[in-house]
């Protein structure tokens, strides 16, 4: 359907309170009723960060040399990246707009030194392997750049199985990927083994922290175990960070970190042909929000760690209390050994079909994130789940499970069995339920 451009402008104001209304109806994240996508630490923060983030709106990280301000933000970002995750001052790095870009910036620079080093020549199709619990953005990487993903399987605790990453390397992969933590179940992959095989067969070793770069190293000065995985592990030559995570700077703002800028040069390109003039690009975008970088910048600053210990405390507290509630439930557990507040809750019965329960929860104006394997909830605590939100969470999916107990008709139903469904989907038998999603993205561009 064609919807042409008005002829005429609206008055601002009035755009203002129609763009106000419409975010009415998205989901009530503000309450605590999402379990992903937003991190929101405070009304004030957020107030803050609009102003940093208006403040550099029409600046462009493009040209640091025009936008001095800019590129001095995104050094210390860099370098105080650096110095939060156990790096040297030898470690170099650029922020991006997010978790992907560096992970696929991450990866390009993997490829682009092997070829550099001449260990994959012509058509030799490079490889990378990784835990089959890595985020689907080094799918998207392995895609883009034409690289070979290689799975590795989990065991028993949810960490990817080292002897089975040992057994996938070969005189073409580029490097290895460990987690820290994973998305689905929040446990830390095991690095230091992940970072000693890499040493010992020449290939780099990638941990992708973009969600606990800035979670981990706070609970970690907090006291409380976190298995060992960030630059302070020999091996260790990348490490992907995001701010708009749980550093809780504005969208758009992430790290990527290399051992050295020998490895980051690969991350580059410059044009010395195009008639348009000399061109450098530290990234993928061409164009670079100021505003993100100036944000991250900001945030950091605002907090320092005393805030940010403060913050993660309490973090660290609601996650405590929603831990603890589900182990009254019976029925459901907490998968792995999760240090932090990013969490899976699997069922202990087949009298419990956490996808039914998920269901159970939507009456009951929650949106869980559902997990396929195993079949779980998924729960990522930020600020605005604190307190009471905690207690109800708890309290709600205590009465969700009881709802759907011992009735197998629940799975039939809803969101559940479609759930079902795809989770006992046989390998290789993906491709109708990947129709069906590639036409529900196609719906969404329909007005
Ligand atoms: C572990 C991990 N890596 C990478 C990403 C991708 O980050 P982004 O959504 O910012 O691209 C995510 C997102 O949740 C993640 O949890």
């Amino acid at each position: 359907m064609t919807v042409p451009i008005p002829d005429h402008g609206t008055d601002r104001d009035t755009l203002l309170d129609q763009v106000r209304a419409a975010a009415e109806g998205d989901a009530d994240w503000h309450g605590g009723r999402t379990f992903s996508l937003v991190y929101h630490h405070s009304d004030e923060h957020h107030a803050f960060l609009e102003k940093v983030v208006g403040a550099f709106l029409s600046t462009n990280a493009l040209n640091p040399i025009a936008f001095q301000s800019l590129r001095r933000f995104e050094a210390e970002v860099v370098r105080m990246s650096a110095w939060l995750l156990g790096g040297d001052d030898e470690v170099a790095g650029t922020m991006s707009s997010g978790g992907t870009e560096s992970i696929l910036l991450a990866v390009k620079t993997y490829r682009d030194r092997a070829r550099a080093e001449g260990r994959i020549v012509g058509d030799d199709a490079p490889n990378l392997v990784l835990p089959v619990t890595a985020h689907p953005a080094f799918l998207k990487a392995c895609h883009l750049l034409d690289v070979e993903p290689r799975l590795a399987p989990i065991g028993d605790d949810l960490r990817v199985d080292v002897a089975a990453v040992a057994g996938l390397i070969d005189d073409r992969t580029i490097a290895v990927v460990g987690s820290a933590p994973s998305y689905p179940h929040g446990v830390v992959d095991p690095i230091p083994e992940l970072a000693s095989l890499a040493i010992d067969r020449g290939v780099g070793c990638h941990v992708d922290a973009c969600l606990g770069g800035f979670l981990l190293p706070w609970v970690e000065r907090l006291g409380r175990e976190v298995p060992p995985w960030d630059l302070r592990v020999p091996g260790v030559t990348s490490i992907s960070a995001d701010l708009h995570k749980y550093g809780f700077a504005a969208k758009g703002a992430s790290v990527v970190l290399y051992r050295d800028a020998v490895l980051r040069r690969h991350q580059f390109q410059v044009e010395t042909g195009w008639p348009g003039g000399i061109w450098l690009s530290p990234t993928i975008a061409g164009t670079r929000p100021g505003g993100a970088i100036a944000g991250a910048w900001a945030t950091l600053r605002a907090f320092g760690v005393d805030g940010y210990l403060d913050l993660h405390a309490g973090l660290l507290g609601t996650s405590d209390r929603i831990r603890t509630g589900v182990a009254t439930i019976d029925g459901l557990e907490i998968l792995g050994d999760p240090p932090a507040g990013v969490f899976a809750i699997g069922s202990t019965t087949d009298e419990v079909d956490v996808f039914a329960v998920a269901d159970a929860l939507e009456t009951r104006g929650w949106h869980p994130d559902r997990l396929l394997s195993p079949p779980a909830l998924h729960v990522m605590v930020t600020p605005v789940h604190a307190g009471e939100v905690a207690d109800r969470f708890v309290a709600d999916l205590a009465d969700s499970v009881e709802e759907v107990r011992g009735r197998p008709e629940r799975s039939q139903e809803g969101q559940a069995a479609m759930y079902g469904m795809v989770a006992t989907l046989p390998d290789g038998q993906h491709e109708p339920a990947e129709e069906f999603l590639l036409a529900l993205i196609d719906g969404l561009y329909e007005v």
